[in-house]
C-alpha cells in the first residue's frame, strides 16, 4: 500500500470514530436525565459539534487525497444513566486519542505534514475533551473511572 493509500485508509477510520462520537454524543444529549443533567446535557451538545468539526476536516482531507469519506460511524454507547454516559464518553475520547496518536506517527513516517498538523490539533481537542470528563466524573464520590 503506497503511503497516501495508509493515510486515507486511517483518516477513514478516524472519520468513522469522529461520526460515532457525533451521534453518541447528541443521543445523550437528547436523553440524559439526572440530578446534574442541568449542567451536563450542554456539554454534551457542545462537544457534539466540536466532533461534527473534526468530522469535516478529515472527510475534506480525504477527499483532497482522492479517496471517499465513510458514513460508517464506529460503535455507539447510547445507554445508561449520566455517569454511565460520561465514562462511555471518556472511553470513546481515549480510544481516539490512542488511535489519533497512531495517525500522527503514520503521517510523519510518509511525509504528510499537512494531514499531522491537522491531527495534532484534532488530538488536542480530544485530549481537552478527555479531561473534561475526567474533571466532571471526579466531582462524583466514588464514581472515578
Ligand atoms: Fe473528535
Ligand atoms: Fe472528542
Amino acid at each position: 500500500m503506497k503511503g497516501n493509500e495508509k493515510v486515507v485508509k486511517s483518516l477513514n477510520a478516524a472519520l468513522s470514530m469522529e461520526l460515532g462520537a457525533v451521534l453518541q454524543y447528541l443521543h445523550h444529549h437528547w436523553t440524559g436525565e439526572g440530578i446534574e443533567s442541568q449542567t451536563i446535557l450542554p456539554i454534551f451538545k457542545q462537544i457534539a459539534l466540536d466532533e461534527m468539526r473534526h468530522a469535516g476536516l478529515i472527510a475534506e482531507r480525504i477527499n483532497f487525497l482522492e479517496g471517499d469519506p465513510t458514513l460508517s460511524p464506529s460503535k455507539i454507547r447510547k445507554y445508561g444513566d449520566l455517569i454511565q454516559m460520561m465514562k462511555d464518553d471518556l472511553s470513546g475520547e481515549y480510544d481516539a486519542i490512542n488511535y489519533y496518536k497512531k495517525v500522527i506517527k503514520l503521517c510523519g513516517e510518509v511525509g504528510d505534514s499537512t494531514t499531522r498538523l491537522m491531527m495534532e490539533q484534532i488530538l488536542s481537542d480530544e485530549e481537552h475533551h478527555a479531561d473534561i470528563w475526567e474533571t466532571t466524573l471526579a466531582k462524583n464520590k466514588g464514581t472515578k473511572p
